[in-house]
């Protein structure tokens, strides 16, 4: 059923795109969906920014132009998914791995479109582990820190970032002030980025449903 209702949401996300723009493009199996959809109006945009080595390869298979973000200085548009995003727009992201570039593609993004299924829309963060991106020789520092915090650190083995970086993934942590969390984890040394993007939040949503798409917007 989630793959029906990451289609339906994808397709939705096809009728946002600007006419010549140039898209930032996150990662997923949504963003898959997404850029399938988006490969049969490639003719009507520029190209794309992708936020992972996945998606590129495949904006690359349906022949839509990659283009390098240092080239550019903004974005006028970027769609991404979420591991899930609460009714304040906040998003824990991640889960793929490449919340980093997702970070850096958002950051220089005019609207952040985030698409999901129902089963990502929570009222409040649910338990979802936070993943962290960390430079390799911190593994271990960081994860006492992450102890500090109260978060039980797992290191998300056989995998290394599009970056030539490791994950851990922060289960339990207490999500009250997810601003200053953000902020609090970034600082820790070691860390490149962590996947609470509660600072640059979405700023439109849509949300599929088994009968309909549900447009929220702050
Ligand atoms: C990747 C992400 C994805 O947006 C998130 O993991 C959702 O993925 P999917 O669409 O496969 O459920 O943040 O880093």
């Amino acid at each position: 059923m989630f793959d029906t209702l990451k289609k339906s949401v994808a397709i939705s996300a096809i009728n946002y795109i600007p006419k010549n723009s140039i898209i930032g493009i996150g990662s997923g199996s949504t963003v898959n969906f997404f850029i399938k959809e988006l490969s049969f109006i490639s003719h009507s945009i520029q190209g794309a920014v992708p936020s992972s080595s996945v998606s590129e390869a495949l904006l690359k298979k349906f022949n839509i132009p990659i283009v390098d973000l240092n080239t550019l200085t903004s974005l006028d548009i970027y769609i991404d998914s979420a591991d899930q995003i609460n009714y304040s727009m906040e998003m824990i992201k991640g889960g793929g791995g490449a919340l980093t570039r997702e970070k850096i593609i958002a950051s220089v993004s005019k609207t952040f479109l985030c698409i999901v299924d129902q089963s990502k829309y929570v009222k409040k963060f649910d338990n979802f582990p936070v993943p962290v991106e960390v430079i390799p020789i911190s593994l271990n520092s960081v994860s006492r820190e992450v102890v500090k915090l109260g978060g039980i650190p797992e290191y998300r083995k056989n995998f290394i970032t599009d970056n030539g970086n490791y994950i851990i993934d922060m289960h339990n942590l207490c999500i009250n002030n997810s601003v200053f969390l953000e902020k609090h984890i970034n600082n820790i040394p070691g860390v490149v980025s962590v996947g609470l993007f509660c600072i640059r939040k979405a700023d439109l949503l849509l949300v599929s449903y088994v009968n309909k798409v549900d447009k929220i917007s702050l």
